[in-house]
This record gives C-alpha cells, structure tokens and sequence, in this order.
C-alpha cells in the first residue's frame, strides 16, 4: 500500500432513497431507503472492501461516488472537494479520475462496438489521444489487463469474449485514463473461482503498479478478506462494521457480520477463521421504521425495548475498528475453534 494514509474519499453521512413505481394505477409505491447516512473514509492506495449481502446498497453506493447519481442527503468528498453538484467541464473532470468496473460485464459494453473502440472511447472523450496513438494506448492497456496478445482481442466484440475475459476488459477501459480511484463492483460474481483469483491479482497489481486506490464491492468476505486492506460491513443501507479486513474477518464483533462469516461457503480446514452460530431470526416487524438499528429485526441478541429504537453509534472494538451494536464488546470474539476455510469466493 501507499505510504500515504491521507483520505481520497470521504463519504458524510450519504442518505439515497428510491421509490418503487406500484401498480399501474400507482397504488403499492414504496420507498427504499438504499442508503441510511453512511460515512466512511477511504485512505489512498488502499484497497476498501463494501461488503454486504444482495440489495445492501453497495452498487447504489459505487454509483453516488462515481457521480452516476446523487445522494439525497450528505456529501461525497475527492481529496476533499464535494463531488455532489458537479456539473459541465468539472464533472468531467471528475470522471477522469475515478472509474467503475460494472457488475454485469454484459451490460458494460455496447454489443455493437469493437473492443479496440470500446477502450479508446474514455481517451476520444476526455481529449486525450486519438488515432494510432489511441489505438497504442489501448493495445497497452489490454496487455496490462493480461489480454495478450492485444492485437488478437482488439477487433472482437464482446460476444466473442469469454466473461472473464470481458471483466478484463471492462477493467483495461476503466484503468485506461489512469485514474486514482477504481470502483470494482463485484467484478467476479459471474466468474469461477480460478478466474475470479486472477480478476484479484489484476486489481491488486492496479494498486501496485498505478498506485490506484480501489473500492473494491462485494458480497463475499472470502475475497474481501484475499483482496483488501479494510472493510465496511453494509446491512439494508445501514454500516455495520468497519475496520482492518483480517482484523473485522477474525474478530468480528457485530452479530451480522458474524452471520456472514457463517454464511460464508466452506471448503478444506484453516485454523484461523472462526465461526460462530449466530443465532438469525426470522424477520420480525420493526416498531418503527427508520428508528433503531437497522439489523434488529433479523439480529437474535437484540433486545426490543433499547434496539428497536435507539440506533447505535459506532463504538471503537479495537484499533480502527468500529462496529455499530449496542451489546458488541471489545475483546476476542466467542467463536468455535477450529473453523473451516472460506475460500468460496
Ligand atoms: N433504480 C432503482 N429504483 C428503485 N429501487 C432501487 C433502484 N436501484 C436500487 N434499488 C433498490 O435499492 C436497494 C439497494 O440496491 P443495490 O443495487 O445498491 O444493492 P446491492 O447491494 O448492489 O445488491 P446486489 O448484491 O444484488 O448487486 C435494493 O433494495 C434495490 O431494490
Ligand atoms: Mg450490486
């Protein structure tokens, strides 16, 4: 990691709601609340894990930072400059510097158009090079993403690619610009495993190489755990826990994050990973919604009276590590010995 431990990206207290549309007549509208004041801080040269289950607002989150929409509430801050209002030549600006890696490789790319014009269509936009140059730049910038030779890869189209090989490429079009912030949002859901390995190490070798700091999205702690520095823990919008990855991984102190680690697929032995039998309740109605902790209608050590309607501050477990519970405590977490392995990615 960088040397450099100062703040690239801060989020303060980001709120983001959406309303569902109902029936044709508009009855059944609902709000989501996808994001309910979330803050973090990401470090530069970091490698940050958003981890959560299914409908947790990680994309939702990847999509405010790279200014594809805006927050209802709260700010968003790249080395310090709100990015919220942008607009115009400064939003552009903006673009250059922090790219998304999508979730669905399939949808990243226009069917249409050749991989050669796919990766140069960042250096046409932002004015950086076009011609043989542009077309240098994208057959280095396939290499660098492990397609080789480029010249075979650059006149397909993305139907002629194998996923992996398309999340490649996603990849070599957002690095192209080379910017200091990578959003990669699960970037191997539709891989297998050996290839979702090599997908890490190309993103590991992104921050190595180009000092990238990336925000790395993703339902598994498994890969969270292989890949990142840090971790936050998102539950239904709500931060649950955030701290250092192999520290929240071992020690996990909110009953949630310990459900995920249960949760996680197992395979082989591995002595140092705990489990712990979380007890997970069938969800039960909250007493009122947008008051309490956002985990108490799942979470069994919930007590009604306090957690339905207080939330929780974060409190420090350890150093850097905050969880956001009122009954976690500092201290070894009570997990069974001798765990399994969570190599499931
Ligand atoms: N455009 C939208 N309109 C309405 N609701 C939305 C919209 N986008 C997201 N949501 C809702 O917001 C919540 C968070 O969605 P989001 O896509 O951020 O989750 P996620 O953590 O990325 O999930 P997954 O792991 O399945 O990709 C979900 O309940 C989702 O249904
Ligand atoms: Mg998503």
């Amino acid at each position: 990691m960088s040397s450099a431990q100062e703040t690239i990206l801060e989020l303060r207290q980001v709120t983001k709601r959406y309303q569902t549309r109902g029936n044709i007549l508009g009855r059944g509208k609902k709000e989501v609340l996808a994001l309910n004041r979330i803050s973090l801080q990401v470090r530069a040269g970091e490698i940050f894990g958003l981890v959560g289950e299914s409908g947790s607002g990680k994309t939702t989150a990847g999509r405010l930072i790279v200014g594809l929409e805006k927050p209802d509430e709260g700010g968003i801050f790249l080395n310090g400059q709100d990015i919220v209002g942008l607009q115009g030549k400064a939003l552009r600006r903006y673009r250059r510097q922090v790219q998304m890696v999508f979730q669905d490789p399939y949808q990243s790319f226009n069917p249409q158009v050749s991989i050669m014009d796919s990766v140069g269509e960042p250096l046409l936009t932002q004015g950086v090079a076009k011609g043989v140059e542009r077309e240098q730049m994208v057959l280095a910038a396939l290499k660098e993403a492990g397609l080789s030779p480029a010249e075979s890869y650059a006149f397909r189209f993305p139907h002629q690619l194998s996923g992996g090989q398309r999340q490649r490429v996603a990849i070599a079009r957002a690095m192209i610009l080379e910017p200091s912030l990578l959003v990669a949002d699960e970037p191997t859901s539709m891989l297998d495993a050996s290839y979702s390995a090599q997908i890490f190490d190309l993103l590991l070798g992104v921050r190595g190489r180009l000092g990238a700091t990336v925000l790395f999205i993703t339902h598994s702690l498994a890969s969270a755990r292989y890949l990142c520095d840090r971790v936050a823990v998102i539950y239904r919008g709500n931060l649950m826990e955030i701290g250092p990855a192999q520290e929240v991984i071992r020690n996990p102190r909110h009953p949630y994050t310990q459900a995920l680690l249960d949760a996680t697929p197992k395979f082989g032995r591995c002595e140092d990973i705990p489990r712990f039998n979380t007890l997970l309740r069938a969800e039960r109605p909250a007493a009122d919604s947008g008051v309490g902790c956002g985990f108490f209608r799942r979470c069994g050590l919930a007590q009604r009276a306090r957690c339905s309607m207080e939330a929780p501050e974060f409190r420090a477990m350890g150093e850097g590590h905050l969880c956001a519970c009122h009954y976690a405590e500092p201290g070894p977490a009570q997990a069974d010995q001798g765990g399994e392995c969570h190599l499931g990615a």
